[in-house]
């Protein structure tokens, strides 16, 4: 299969969701060469390896190789997976101490950065490692993106999918704020082929609340039963790159920094070349918007406690 672009990404971090998004861009072809970048180069040049034997059949022109920080750097796209995973019992924003001392020195190691590279971050907790990212890179705004509630809003649209009977791509829902406890669902948007959920006949009784405590549960309950998730953050992360990449336009919610609230965290926006083109403001129910202010007034919260 030809390549589609000539753009190179590089993944930071070989883990399991490293190599996962790995596969899924080799997989789904986005772009000429992945680097992957870890300091266990055991593991690194193992997990390369392995990533190359699935290269062989012909069925893609994505080359894998390892790469050191300062290639990656250079790259069209930087996804950052590196840091602890969250254990049974924890939060994402356990994680902040571990993982916001790894982004800045990743970060160091990788700069300076190509102008127009765009930094991805994955690893947990997202919305407050992509402020970190934001100020340690000195990058435009937007080009920091963290994978934020996008994988969320895949959860809930694959519940509200299985309830009405359709498919997932025939629903607009979105998952907003934190990728965390203090997500919020704009239900007030929701939508159906256009049709509203309190419309629709198969949603017209649907009790919201336990959905929205699903969707918001299900990494916990995932991690609870196999100890990760990686599967469905590879597809999103691919999806994100597509989008970049491919100039793509397509709304999605991603973490991003909003100014008026001093925080990185999902709004939808517009993903093209530039990363985030634009934001689109969903019209939000009273309700919604402060479910919204408090969702940033606790991620303000850990910002402030990790900077001190
Ligand atoms: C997830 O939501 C753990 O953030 C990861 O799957």
């Amino acid at each position: 299969m030809p390549t589609p672009t000539a753009s190179r990404i590089a993944i930071i971090g070989a883990g399991s969701v490293g190599s996962t998004i790995a596969y899924t861009l080799l997989t789904n072809p986005i772009a000429s060469e992945i680097l992957l970048v870890d300091p266990k180069e055991e593991i690194r040049d193992a997990q390369v390896q392995d990533l190359s034997d699935a290269t062989y059949h012909g069925n893609t022109s994505t080359q894998v190789r390892a790469g050191t920080h300062a290639e990656a750097g250079q790259c069209d796209v930087i996804v950052v997976t590196a840091g602890a995973k969250q254990k049974k019992g924890e939060s994402r924003t356990d994680l902040i101490g571990r993982n916001q001392s790894i982004l800045r020195s990743v970060i160091t190691d990788m700069q300076p950065f190509k102008p127009e590279a765009i930094l991805l971050l994955v690893a947990n907790p997202v919305d407050v490692l992509a402020y970190f990212a934001l100020q340690y890179s000195g990058l435009p705004a937007n080009q920091v993106i963290g994978s934020g509630t996008f994988l969320d809003s895949a959860r809930l649209r694959g519940a509200l999918a299985t309830k009405a009977g359709v498919a997932a791509s025939s629903i607009d829902a979105f998952v907003l704020g934190e990728h965390g406890e203090s997500q919020i669902v704009a239900w007030s948007s929701a939508c159906i082929a256009g049709i509203p959920l309190h419309v629709f006949p198969a949603t017209r009784s649907l009790d919201r609340e336990a959905m929205a405590t699903e969707t918001k549960q299900k990494a916990s309950a995932l991690i609870e039963s196999k100890g990760s998730t990686e599967f469905g953050i590879g597809s999103v992360t691919a999806s994100i790159c597509r989008s970049i990449l491919f100039d793509q336009k397509v709304v999605r919610p991603v973490s991003i920094y909003v100014d008026e609230l001093k925080v990185c965290l999902s709004k939808t926006v517009v993903l093209g070349r530039k990363g985030v083109e634009e934001i689109v403001e969903l019209p939000l129910s009273d309700e919604e918007s402060g479910a919204l202010e408090s969702s940033a007034k606790q991620l303000r919260e850990v910002i402030e406690e990790a900077e001190k």
